[in-house]
């Protein structure tokens, strides 16, 4: 046997304490909570990243990750430990809401001169966004000549790779109605039919690298915020963080809209009221909302 096999026999051993600075890592740096049930999904994920990266052992790759003073390395980690699965219009309810309920208002504002800010937080591979940017030409082919921007962020560095590119092949097409194939330039790849997403959408989206648990950079607020589908890693106090963040984060009466297994708690039920299935709009005035994340005076 010869190092590198001995090294991948080696990785596949998770003891106990590794497995618990894991788990104390993954809530530190994503507030994520993993269980002694997920060990198994621990082992097999984190061992692609050993391979990676060449490490031999678990007990190694946490003492790199540790010392991992750019965080290159912790965005690969929490994304290992998250799934990245999305769809062209997922939750079809939500971007009929967007069409028919949210746009007619945020026109007005556009019409007047006024910015409009959409953000995907958590957009995986781009087909959130894209879904956003659609539903927006789909309402005025021309919406791109206003001040209305999609902001698209994700913690994993390898999705926003792909988003930025825009090239959808197979399973990562599906969701996307017949109207709006007209937004794609379809190609043949040996058997493979190829969507490459045109510059007209993607000329209204911009993608960055953020963990949604640390510092945001952004300065100006949002009209609706999209975040599906991701918190359901983080434990409740790093959700009500989350959502107040987001509260906070929102102009008045913006829109915040959750995945399916996604609920605002108790905590933060003063700051949005619910007006349909997953989606929320702000009660509160700027300012209004306390700040209470640690994050937010780093
Ligand atoms: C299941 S996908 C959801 C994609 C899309 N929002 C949807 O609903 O189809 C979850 C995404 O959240 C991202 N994510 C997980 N933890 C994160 C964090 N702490 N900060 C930013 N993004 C995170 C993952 O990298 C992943 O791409």
């Amino acid at each position: 046997m010869n190092s590198s096999q001995r090294k991948l026999t080696i990785e596949n051993f998770l003891s106990a304490s590794a497995f618990d600075r894991i788990a104390n890592l993954a809530h530190s740096e994503a507030g994520i909570v993993l269980s002694k049930s997920k060990e198994s999904m621990v082992k097999s994920r984190l061992t692609r990243r050993l391979r990676a990266l060449k490490i031999g052992d678990f007990d190694t790759y946490l003492n790199f990750l540790e010392n991992d003073t750019n965080a290159d390395e912790i965005s690969h980690f929490i994304s290992a430990l998250t799934t990245n699965v999305s769809h062209f219009f997922r939750e079809e309810h939500h971007f009929s809401a967007l069409r028919n309920d949210i746009l007619p208002l945020l026109y007005t504002k556009l019409k007047m001169g006024q910015p409009v800010r959409i953000w995907s937080a958590g957009c995986s591979n781009g087909q959130e966004p894209y879904s956003i940017a659609m539903t927006l030409l789909e309402f005025d082919s021309n919406i791109g000549n206003y001040d209305i921007k999609i902001l698209a962020t994700d913690i994993d560095p390898e999705v926003l790779t792909y988003a930025i590119q825009g090239s959808y092949s197979g399973a990562l097409t599906s969701g996307l109605p017949k109207n709006c194939e007209k937004y794609f330039t379809c190609t043949k790849i040996m058997n493979d039919e190829v969507l490459q997403i045109k510059p007209n959408v993607k000329n209204l989206v911009s993608f960055r690298q953020l963990n949604l648990h640390a510092k945001w950079p952004m300065a100006g607020c949002f009209d609706v915020i999209f975040c599906r589908n991701v918190v359901i890693y983080f434990d409740d106090e790093t959700q009500s963080q989350l959502y107040r963040r987001f509260a906070n984060s929102l102009n008045d009466a913006g829109y915040l809209l959750l995945g399916h297994s996604e609920r605002l708690g108790e905590e933060v039920s003063d700051l949005f009221k619910n007006i349909g299935v997953t989606i929320y709009q702000s009660n509160k005035k700027r300012g209004e909302v306390p700040s209470q994340n640690r994050m937010e005076r780093q």
